[in-house]
């Protein structure tokens, strides 16, 4: 047998321990510094590009804590009701739980997997005092942005794009980071670009940028003494890590392409099984960041029996799609608003599965990847 296929691995291409070891050389071993600065600098160039008006961003420690400061920046405080996407990764939900905010969740519709425009009017039906959604984009596909915000306008809520795992993807020519009032991105070792930990808020005045460095920094007053006048976290960057993403920054559309690759490969792979891909709506560019397949509804195999054939016969890891986060014990006493009988995210979760994404995978990899799903057929 070869090596061990991972699920997503990140790819390093040199440059960035050359940043990293000027950190070293320099002394830069802090959370401030010129690779934070360059990094910062390119993906406010990247967002920026195309765009009407220039974005800004404030690098730190992981996604989650991006998260949690555009919760804080958007105002989310105790007991406010925040509409947020069912099928998602946890990280989505978590930064808004820790301000205690009342979560409810709003189910995916089928074409995007992503919250469903018409559960979430719903869900503002059932709560009409709600100022807040939080949406994120499953498996680096934007979710239907334009008819989301056409419902949060209607009832003047406030967006938080989780585009933790929409790095590189594209809403209708708009890059996903700049779709929200308040967005996220992560740099975390399994996404396509990455700092080894890290994520980024991506702000549209420079104004909130600040705001978001000073509650990233421990919210200190601009005197000499340690004043504070409010709570803040720390939560900025390394100026080591940050050369890592400095190092990846330029790599990013080749390894969108690749991820792509990866993706129609598996799908012309499995064009005669019982299957169908995670689907790429017309309204977007993806970036494919992992490909995942949904078992037919009337097939008996399960995602669990190809999990293991993967692992038997290639070494390879696959995953479960996202459990919902209404079916996590941690979210019991939340609800899921849904506009199918049985939600849309829960039927996914029984019959999805996620496919070994690394874009270091090998055709020899892939041969063996497609023939273990095959043989569960
Ligand atoms: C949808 C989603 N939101 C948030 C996060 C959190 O990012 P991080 O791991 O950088 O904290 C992740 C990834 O881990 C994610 O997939």
């Amino acid at each position: 047998m070869g090596k061990h296929i991972y699920l997503g691995s990140p790819t390093m291409h040199g440059e960035e321990f050359q940043y990293v070891k000027e950190a070293f050389d320099k002394n830069w071993i802090a959370p401030v510094g010129f690779n934070l600065d360059e990094l910062e600098k390119q993906v406010n160039e990247y967002m920026t590009e195309g765009s009407d008006h220039p974005w800004y961003t404030c690098a730190v420690v992981s996604g989650t804590s991006a998260l949690h400061l555009c919760a804080m920046l958007a105002g989310v405080k105790q007991g406010d009701t925040v509409l947020v996407s069912d099928a998602t990764y946890c990280a989505t939900a978590f930064p808004l739980a820790y301000e205690k905010a009342n979560l409810v969740f709003v189910d995916s519709e089928r074409e995007s997997w992503n919250m469903d425009p018409a559960a979430l009017e719903l869900a503002f039906q059932k709560h009409p005092e709600t100022k807040f959604v939080m949406v994120a984009h499953l498996y680096g596909t934007p979710a239907n942005m334009d008819a989301i915000r056409e419902v949060c306008d209607r009832h003047s809520a406030i967006i938080i794009e989780d585009a933790a795992e929409g790095m590189g993807s594209l809403y209708k020519g708009r890059k996903c980071g700049t779709l929200g009032d308040y967005n996220a991105i992560s740099f975390n070792g399994n996404k396509i670009i990455t700092t080894s930990m890290g994520g980024m808020v991506i702000a549209k005045d420079k104004a909130t940028r600040d705001e978001a460095l000073n509650l990233a920094t421990q919210a200190r007053e601009p005197v000499v003494w340690f004043e504070h006048a409010k709570l803040g976290n720390n939560y900025r960057m390394s100026n080591v890590l940050a050369g890592i993403g400095r190092g990846q920054m330029p790599h990013l559309y080749e390894h969108r392409a690749l991820k792509r690759k990866l993706y129609d490969t598996y799908k012309e792979a499995f064009e005669n099984l019982p299957v169908t891909m995670n689907p790429i709506p017309d309204w977007c560019e993806s970036n494919y960041w992992l490909s995942a397949i949904l078992i037919d509804k009337d097939c008996k195999v399960k995602p669990m029996d190809v999990l293991q054939a993967m692992l038997k016969i290639a070494d390879a890891e696959g995953r479960p799609t996202w459990k919902p986060m209404s079916l996590q014990p941690v979210f019991k006493d939340c609800e899921c608003v849904h506009v199918e009988d049985y939600p849309v995210g829960y039927d996914l979760y029984d019959r999805g599965l996620c496919l070994p994404s690394d874009i270091k995978n090998t055709d020899e990899d892939m041969e063996l990847i497609i023939k273990a799903v095959k043989s569960c057929f």
